[in-house]
């Protein structure tokens, strides 16, 4: 299992298995990983040659009065799980590498995330767009895998990637 913290060492490494015509499967998260991502993981490792797993919490998706430096961190638990689960590629990048200094540009998710948790988290749906479009540029995956727990999150992305033919959503329980 490799780890990288960079998008340059990401995208050269991906390459290669690109060239090499093998099946890349994402899996993003924000890391103090549990049964759920297990799950996804293993979904992903039975259906595709390579997974890959970013561990990043996305300081765009808190709002003023979520406290992201509170959210639970546990990365060599992360890693742990990751390894005995058969990811190949863990990314964990900082919030620098995702968002360089001047970062002004986002997705706009659109009516799919007005409503329900939309509705009390304003721009937390714009935060996760803008964060799932930037991981899947960089990973290019042929399918990424979501816990369907989180229910208006999958709405939202499946509304984005409608239409796209490299990527597809495997979805399952968490
Ligand atoms: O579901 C999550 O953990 C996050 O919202 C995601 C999709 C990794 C984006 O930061």
């Amino acid at each position: 299992m490799l780890t990288f913290r960079t998008i340059k060492s990401l995208t050269q490494c991906l390459k290669g298995s690109r060239a090499a015509g093998l099946r890349v499967g994402f899996v993003p998260t924000m890391g103090f990983l549990h049964a759920g991502h297990r799950a996804l993981i293993e979904e992903s490792v039975a259906h595709c040659d390579v997974t890959v797993v970013s561990i990043f919490v996305n300081p765009t998706q808190f709002g003023p009065n979520e406290d992201l430096d509170r959210y639970p961190r546990a990365l060599e638990a992360d890693h742990a799980l990751c390894r005995t689960a058969g990811v190949n590629l863990i990314f964990v990048p900082d919030a620098g590498e995702i968002y360089p200094p001047g970062f002004q540009t986002t997705v706009e998710p659109g009516p799919v995330a007005e409503p329900l948790c939309g509705a009390v988290r304003p721009g937390h749906f714009r935060g996760v767009a803008t964060v799932v479009a930037k991981l899947f540029n960089l990973v290019q995956p042929e399918v990424a895998f979501f816990g369907q727990k989180d229910f208006q999150q999958c709405a939202v992305i499946r509304q984005w990637v409608h239409g796209r033919q490299r990527v597809g959503i495997g979805r399952i329980s968490t």
